[in-house]
């Protein structure tokens, strides 16, 4: 019907806003809010559309005397469900999603992120089945059986969705400490990856030309097993810096699962969404892949960034370093020209930016120029850092990305670091051997002084390594919780 389409149009027009819309912080209220509504309107479509064959179900008071085929068919499917299920399970998970989001701590944020896309991924795999099994009850009967097309769909969203669900399992149990971060690198990895890959394809393409449940059975159900199992495959040897990437990149993947499975239902607004979650998550992949200087191919093949002799982290040796106190700090910040303030985790970790907010409007006052310089994988999500400074409602244009700022490190009197370390660590330019090397990172050392905030020197960052910045000259470590040491600079400046 006419009105269908163009209501899952509508739908399809509001997630794009909605995409548009959380591009930049100053909109990104604004595009939840469309996202919200084009939700709505593909989940009231799906209903409504519905509603007709319930009512006309055989044994209903207004069901006609006889039932057409198209009406059967359609009555059949909602044996399986009745409204009052589908309202019940969409209030179930709406009250599991509003608690779980009230809750979660920004700083795990990414691994809740994956455990989503995970149910996105396993309810791509049960819809698969669940089509197979009963076919007639997704309109895909035909006269011989399901058709080749349909069973390609089929293969596909249950492929593409088992990969999503064992992949965002170990990137959840990754992030979440439940499993180590660091690369689990099996032998010949690569070649069983490929080889994994090439009998999925094959076993589908077998799985649509055969017929009847005793063919296709043992087909469906290896190509299952070899799904889930290549997803784990993929994501055990990633570790370290590279999960961010992961995880974007299982976000697309959930959006294809869902655009086959769209394909299998004959469901546009799942098409359309399983396309803008598809390709967003990976257009996002490939613009952090940048960021921090890998191939877009290697991470799909898995495993990128962790040959075998970075795995693993270097034993630490003591070196001399500056340590000093907020009293020393406020003095130097005073006296400067221009200070770049480089937030990271441990920012968010302290929930120092309402702090970090303060300590500016006084330097500002006091005629000091203060600019942030926020890298595209500070913190543990993209956007983390953006996130939490318009929380405490820092100017949008004080803060600038990586490749706007770093030039201006040579002429700023203070690059004051906040509970950020890989995003600083020179290692990433001059050790080959790091398991950042090739990431851009800020040009610190180019700026006449630098404040280290972190709260001892046995802390590490996310990637495990030493960095040579605390041990510059110019370098002063102020070791205490950032909001901590930021309050006490902020007392130290009135
Ligand atoms: P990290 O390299 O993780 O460094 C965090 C720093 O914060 C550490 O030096 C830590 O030292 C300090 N810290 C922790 N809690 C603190 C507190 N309460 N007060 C003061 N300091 C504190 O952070 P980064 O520079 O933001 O780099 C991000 C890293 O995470 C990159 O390697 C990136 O690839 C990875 N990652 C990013 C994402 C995304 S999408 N952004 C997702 C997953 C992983 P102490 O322990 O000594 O205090």
């Amino acid at each position: 019907m006419a009105w269908i389409a163009l209501a899952y149009l509508v739908a399809g027009v509001f997630f794009i806003l909605a995409l548009r819309g959380l591009s930049s912080p100053a909109t990104s209220r604004t595009g939840n809010r469309f996202g919200m509504i084009g939700m709505a309107v593909a989940v009231v479509t799906t209903l409504v559309t519905h509603m007709p064959t319930i009512l006309h179900r055989p044994g209903f008071p207004n069901a006609p005397p006889s039932c057409l085929l198209s009406e059967c068919m359609v009555a059949e499917r909602l044996d399986v469900f009745s409204l009052g299920e589908i309202l019940i399970a969409i209030a179930i998970g709406a009250i599991i999603g509003i608690t779980i989001a009230r809750r979660i701590a920004m700083t795990a944020m990414p691994e809740l992120v994956a455990a989503f896309h995970s149910l996105v991924g396993l309810a791509a795999v049960l819809v698969g089945w669940a089509a197979y099994l009963n076919p007639g009850a997704f309109g895909l009967l035909t006269d011989t059986g399901i058709g080749a097309v349909s069973k390609v769909e089929m293969g596909l969203g249950i492929a593409i969705g088992a990969i999503t669900f064992s992949g965002s399992v170990i990137a959840f149990a990754k992030l979440s400490g439940r499993m180590s971060g660091s690369p689990i690198l099996l032998p010949a990895r690569h070649v069983i990856n490929l080889g994994t890959l090439a009998a999925i394809i094959v076993l589908t393409a077998l799985f649509a030309m055969a017929s009847g449940h005793e063919e296709t059975m043992p087909l469906i159900i290896a190509l299952t097993v070899l799904a889930f199992i290549i997803g784990f495959l993929l994501i055990i040897p990633i570790g370290g810096a590279d999960m961010p990437v992961v995880v974007s990149m299982l976000n697309s993947y959930s959006g294809w699962a869902a655009a086959a499975m769209g394909f299998t239902l004959g469901n546009t607004a799942m098409i359309i969404t399983g396309a803008l979650v598809g390709s967003s998550g990976a257009i996002l992949s490939y613009i952090m892949c940048r960021a921090m200087n890998r191939s877009f191919i290697s991470v799909i093949a898995g495993g990128f960034g962790a040959d075998d002799s970075a795995a693993g982290g270097e034993a630490r040796e003591a070196r001399p370093y500056k340590q000093g106190s907020a009293d020393d700090a406020a003095f130097m910040l005073e006296q400067a020209d221009k200070v770049i303030i480089i937030p990271g985790y441990g920012m968010a970790v302290a929930q120092a930016q309402h702090a970090l907010r303060e300590m500016t409007d006084i330097l500002e006052e006091k005629g000091v120029e203060v600019k942030f310089a926020i890298h595209p994988v500070a913190g543990r999500m993209p956007g983390h850092m953006n996130v939490l400074l318009a929380e405490a409602s820092v100017d949008y244009d004080k803060v600038f990305e990586l490749e706007d700022i770093n030039s201006e490190f040579a002429q700023a009197d203070v690059a004051f670091i906040i509970g950020a370390n890989d995003v600083v660590n020179p290692a990433a330019k001059t050790d080959k051997s790091s398991p950042i090397y090739g990431m851009p990172v800020f040009d610190v050392d180019k700026a006449k002084q630098v404040f280290f905030i972190k709260r001892s020197m046995g802390g590490v960052g996310y990637a495990g390594v030493d960095n040579d910045v605390f041990y510059m000259d110019q370098t002063m470590m102020l070791l205490s919780d950032a909001k901590k040491m930021v309050e006490e600079i902020v007392k130290a400046l009135d």
